[in-house]
């Protein structure tokens, strides 16, 4: 079993819904005597253009590709969770009196959260999570102040309600890539008990979650991912973009793809993740990592485990969320596998229900 809990009767499934530059990405998971099933799921292809670097440009669109999304996936659940990139959140650890209620600390955060957030406090979503003990402070408790900027949080709220389906959470995508790294933990050697770099490498943006003992210790997003690829297929073979993305996973380009184009962008997603690790180790009392798990569709590249294990020096495996899974009986689980280092954020995002 992953986790060593429970789940309460009240905690119903909830769907998770990634809404991604590339897709949008609807998962529900159950959780019935210690097995999770995947009981459906839906990846709803976006235009170009209409979530750019996780900026939603039309909010209508959007929620009507969420309403097929929906349909798609067959679900009679209504409550979503959905999430915001990990650069629309500032967060700042502070302690606080032990004995003040929920209540007293809200009203003391409203005070204090101007010292912290760039922004009028009016365009501000506010939450905060009580950690436990601080640290050498006695009488005190660790708050984790999160803040977000309210537009991006109900820009997607508004378009979950265009689709039909109820912003529940709205969370933070390396809080569900964290939740997801815990699902495979029985078969990531060594656990979690060892420094993990979580690489998503995503349409658009590669996002680094660095786990320590299972917990987020560090993100940093950097603008690149699969598109720089696609946009080079484009080029070249004079390709549309649906074209270009269906060749990019089903093969079929002229030779020079294979011999040119691919290790010109495989070289260029090495270096990437160097320099995210860079920023990383520059930025924090860490200087290395024990493993590194590749995510996002990027991931599914034939040959890139082996090159950024050999290349970065690291032990590197591609994230396979839904090893221990059950899957419905209405699902394809080949489709739905092939998915899966995609589908990290949605996956988490599902598992929330449970917490
Ligand atoms: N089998 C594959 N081989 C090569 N590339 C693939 C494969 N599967 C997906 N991709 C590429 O992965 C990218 C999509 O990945 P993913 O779904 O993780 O992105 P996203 O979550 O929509 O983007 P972002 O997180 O940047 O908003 C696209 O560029 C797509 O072409
Ligand atoms: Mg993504």
């Amino acid at each position: 079993m992953v986790f060593n809990f429970l789940p309460k009767k009240k905690n119903q499934p909830k769907l998770g819904i990634d809404i991604s530059s590339s897709a949008v990405k609807l998962l529900e998971i159950s959780f019935d005597q210690g097995v999770y099933c995947v009981e459906s799921y839906a990846v709803e292809p976006l235009p170009p253009g209409l979530v750019v670097e996780k900026t939603i440009t039309d909010v209508e669109i959007l929620g009507n590709i969420i309403r097929q999304a929906v349909k798609k996936s067959g679900t009679s659940v209504k409550e979503a969770i959905t999430s915001v990139a990990n650069s629309a959140v500032i967060t700042k650890l502070l302690p606080m009196d032990a004995v003040l209620t929920d209540e007293e600390i809200e009203s003391q955060i409203r005070v204090e959260a101007d010292q912290y957030i760039p922004y009028p406090l009016s365009e501000v979503s506010l939450d905060f999570e009580i950690l436990g003990p601080a640290e050498d402070l006695p009488d005190k408790v660790d708050i984790l102040l999160t803040a977000c900027r309210a537009e991006a949080v109900e820009l997607r709220a508004d378009a979950l309600d265009i689709g039909g389906l109820i912003a529940k959470i709205v969370d933070v995508e390396s809080y569900a890539i964290e939740r997801a790294c815990r699902l495979m933990v029985d078969h990531i050697p060594g656990g979690l008990h060892q420094t993990i770099a979580v690489m998503d490498i995503g349409a658009s943006i590669t996002t680094l979650t660095v786990l320590n003992e299972g917990k987020t210790v560090y993100t940093r997003e950097q603008i690149f991912g699969g598109r720089q690829l696609t946009e080079e297929i484009q080029r070249r073979y004079r390709l549309s973009f649906e074209e270009a993305g269906f060749a990019k996973k089903r093969g079929g380009l002229p030779e020079d793809y294979e011999s040119e184009v691919l290790p010109h962008y495989l070289d260029a997603v090495v270096q990437q993740i160097i320099r995210c690790l860079q920023f990383f180790f520059s930025s924090s009392q860490y200087n290395h990592v024990d493993r590194i798990i590749l995510a996002g569709g990027t991931a599914s590249i034939a040959g890139l485990r082996q090159m950024v294990e050999d290349k970065v020096g690291a032990p590197t495996t591609v994230a396979d969320p839904l090893v221990d899974v059950a899957v419905s009986p209405g699902i394809s689980p080949a489709k739905l596998y092939e998915d899966a280092p995609a589908l990290m954020v949605a996956i988490g995002l599902a598992l929330r229900s449970f917490e």
